[in-house]
């Protein structure tokens, strides 16, 4: 195929596919199935490689693999970014559509257009002549950050708009939206960062932020955010005589837009919709915190203007959450399965929302306190969405003098290990979170086994959850050492465990102890300790000994790490049982290769020098590679970008290898490599 024929089928497979991801991610309504789109992906990616002049940031196999960014850019927005007033009662609507009509002057209804108000982030989309160019976030409305990249991997923002036979795709369209996390996969989130001991996000909203505010976007590629678009800034070469026909046009273009959206022609029927609304809300996958009431025609809104950085057209009437007075009998703790401490109000038992509820959480020690919560107090709770109850506040006006005081235990009540308790001021996006810091508390001993044995930690197939869970219930481990004490026999007891499976998971057991120190430090669980820094500690450190012994001084001059993470490294490791169990790690044969002398500052002359690796390597994993090219100061990407410094090619290379071609990137082969670390070549 010569190159305008590469081109012509390359178009032709980048409208299909972006057709196909519309009614994937859009409508949920898929035409083909999932192999035939897998084959028009890798048609596409064949071809881009085969011609990598062809490839434009737009097509569907850019969504990820950028190089991380050093800070997002500034974006202006083109038109401001409003924010919406507020109203709690309905009384407060018919005032909102009293002041419309009086200030239109007209005596009759005005048409409204009603939509949920999605509880995300704001963001705007640019398209320049159909292909998605630039997104941001609100900022304070008249600058926002670049986060195209991170938006570009939301899989139901399409790159390239589809063109509809009604009405042309503008030349420039700003279209504004509610970037959101599914309440499921919130979930989902929350609980893998409680299982590596990171830090939970308090609701979906923040969670979402924090996933479009990373600097690489392949982190924001892991967590699956969505949209809902609902309304433009800037339009060029359109324009709508109402709002619900933009919405209808954005859907046709190709834009997520929610489909629970009503005309209501007065204001009865708005005040209707919210009561619908608030019915529906606990059965929706997505938070919703109220809904929004616009004045449909676009010329009324012109009319109407703005007033205070709120348009005078629109109104969010939120939701009221449902709350009741009880009274706390007592507070008690519960430990998660992942170790988390949560003070827990056992009360009088009270209906809320449709439901008996007897407890309530009290989050932590800190809200706790704000509140001044005490055993005895007559409170307000409430239920918000579908998540547990919480204790809002105190009725003081009740306290009699009896009420006692409460504190969290310093002690895991379940394993008597030292709790460790957050210190300072948090992010207040991030909840503090108290925890039991012993390896082998039973409370979490199967979420620690289920971490240990995962894919970035020390990754070992064939051990899922269930397994695990069979493991520890029947008392065959105590802590994830004894995973490599299990025999086949041990296996043979667990339900549908045949000789077969059963011999492959010990295969897989045996092959994990062979490791990398990252791995094993992000594996063994300690609080805060993510993938991130446990390779900032891997680099530091050239063994879990030295680790173990260092000091919080010391830790604390890492860059990256700070005092709260310092603190429960140097906890983690002072425990008698997490001491006992490395040891018998180490006993049962799990190691890592040693590294030679920590690089000295005179050693680390790849300082700044980026390094990509692509193909197999004859005398090199492909981690070793790596940490040889950290050891000595430099940085190993998975992509390839201008920035690079250095491709390392081995057999069979990939698409890396073109793109760095392409791109006009220093290749080296792998001789080449080991020669520049030679210590002659420094
Ligand atoms: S319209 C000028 N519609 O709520 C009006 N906003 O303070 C612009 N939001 O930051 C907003 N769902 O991002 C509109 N259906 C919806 C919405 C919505 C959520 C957000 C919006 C804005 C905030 C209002």
């Amino acid at each position: 195929m010569n190159e305008g024929q590469a081109k012509k089928r390359i178009n032709k497979l980048r409208e299909e596919i972006h057709f196909h991801n519309y009614r994937y991610y859009v409508l949920d309504e898929p035409v083909i199935s999932d192999p035939e789109y897998d084959q028009l992906m890798r048609e596409l990616e064949a071809l881009e490689r085969q011609f990598p002049d062809l490839i434009t940031p737009t097509s569907p196999t850019q969504r990820v693999g950028a190089p991380p960014l050093e800070k997002f850019e500034e974006v202006r927005h083109t038109i401001p970014m409003l924010s919406l007033a507020n109203a709690f009662e309905e009384e407060e609507v018919k005032e909102f559509d009293g002041r419309v009509k009086r200030f239109l002057g007209i005596p009759r209804d005005v048409e409204y257009c009603t939509e949920l108000k999605i509880d995300g982030v704001a963001v705007e989309l640019i398209y320049e002549d159909g292909y998605f160019t630039t997104g941001s976030t609100r900022g304070d409305g008249f600058v926002g950050e670049d986060v195209t990249q991170n938006l570009k991997t939301v899989k139901s923002i399409p790159l390239s708009l589809i063109p509809w036979k009604e009405r042309r795709l503008p030349s420039r369209l700003g279209a504004r939206g509610e970037v959101y996390l599914p309440i499921k996969a919130f979930q989902e989130l929350n609980q893998q960062r409680e299982r590596s001991g990171e830090s939970v996000f308090a609701n979906p909203r923040n969670a979402a932020a924090g996933s479009l505010r990373q600097l690489d976007s392949s982190i924001t590629a892991k967590r699956p955010l969505d949209i809902f678009c609902h309304g433009v800034g800037q339009v060029s070469g359109q324009s709508f005589e109402t709002h619900w026909v933009l919405l209808e046009t954005l859907h046709h273009w190709g834009l997520k837009v929610n489909p629970h959206r009503k005309r209501c022609r007065k204001i009865e029927e708005v005040l209707e919709f919210h009561r619908e609304m608030d019915e529906l809300r606990e059965k929706l996958p997505y938070e919703i915190d109220g809904v929004v009431i616009k004045v449909n025609s676009l010329r009324l809104q012109e009319a109407l203007g703005t007033i205070a950085r709120s348009p005078r057209w629109a109104l969010a009437f939120k939701f009221k959450p449902k709350q009741v007075t009880t009274r706390i009998r007592d507070i008690i703790v519960n430990v998660g399965r992942t170790g988390a401490l949560t003070p827990t109000a056992v009360m009088d038992p009270v209906r809320i929302g449709g439901v008996e509820v007897s407890r309530a959480t009290l989050h932590n020690q800190d809200e706790i306190d704000k509140k001044d919560v005490r055993i005895g107090d007559t409170v307000v709770i409430q239920r918000a969405g579908d998540v547990i109850p919480e204790v809002v506040m105190v009725v003081f006006e009740k306290r009699t003098g009896k009420e006692k005081k409460f504190r969290l235990p310093d002690q895991c009540p379940v394993c008597g290990a030292e709790v460790e308790k957050p210190k300072g001021k948090k992010d207040k996006k991030e909840m503090a979170v108290a925890r039991c810091t012993g390896i082998s508390c039973p409370a979490k001993l199967k979420e620690t086994i289920i971490h240990f044995a995962s894919r970035d930690a020390l990754n070992i197939e064939g051990l899922g959850e269930k397994i695990i869970e069979q493991l520890v219930d029947q008392g065959l481990i105590k802590d994830y050492a004894d995973l490599y004490a299990l025999t086949l026999d041990d296996f043979l007891t667990l339900e549908r465990m045949g000789e077969k499976l059963a011999g492959n998971i010990l295969a897989a057991i045996q092959k994990s102890k062979k490791t990398s120190l990252d791995r094993l430090i992000y594996a063994l669980g300690i609080l805060h300790v993510g993938e991130h820094i446990a390779k900032l500690l891997a680099r530091e450190f050239s063994s879990l000994e030295e680790l173990a012994q260092t000091s919080l001084e010391k830790l604390m001059t890492i860059k990256g790490i700070g005092e709260e993470i310092a603190f429960s490294i140097v906890t983690f490791f002072q425990q008698k049982g997490n001491q006992k169990v490395i040891q018998k790690l180490k006993e049962r044969g799990v190691e890592y290769p040693a590294r030679p002398l920590r690089p000295s500052p005179t050693s680390r002359i790849w300082e700044g020098q980026t390094f990509v690796f692509t193909g197999a390597l004859k005398t090199l994993s492909r981690e070793e590679a790596e940490s040889k090219v950290e050891s000595m100061g430099g940085r190993a990407s998975s992509s390839v970008s201008k920035k690079t410094d250095f491709v390392v090619v081995g057999e069979d290379p990939g698409s890396k290898f073109d793109k760095a071609q392409a791109l006009g990137v220093k290749i080296i082969t792998e001789d080449e490599f080991l020669r520049m670390l030679q210590p002659d070549a420094r």
